[in-house]
């Protein structure tokens, strides 16, 4: 039996990448600290690039930060194309 869509839509959100076993909340100064973009960091780890299912998720999670943030944080939030279509 499938999940209607109510319960899809209240799933919990993703707060690690499974994939990289990274909790997003060590992503920023992780970017920060070794100046990468977010698409560097999934070429190195796989983080949001294996089976890309945290990859939403973890897109919202940094571009809240960035909002929360007075000053941009100094990693991108620039995605190529071929990483904006997963
Ligand atoms: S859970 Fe992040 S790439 Fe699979």
């Amino acid at each position: 039996m499938a999940a209607s869509p109510e319960v899809l839509s209240s799933a919990p959100a993703m707060t690690r990448c499974e994939c990289a076993e990274m909790r997003f909340e060590e992503i920023p100064e992780k970017l920060a600290r070794e100046h990468l973009t977010l698409e560097d960091l999934g070429k190195r780890t796989g983080c949001g690039q294996t089976c890309t299912a945290c990859l939403p998720d973890l897109k919202a999670f940094l571009a809240s930060r960035r909002q929360n943030s007075r000053k941009a944080p100094p990693f991108g939030l620039e995605f190529s194309p071929e990483f904006r279509r997963r």
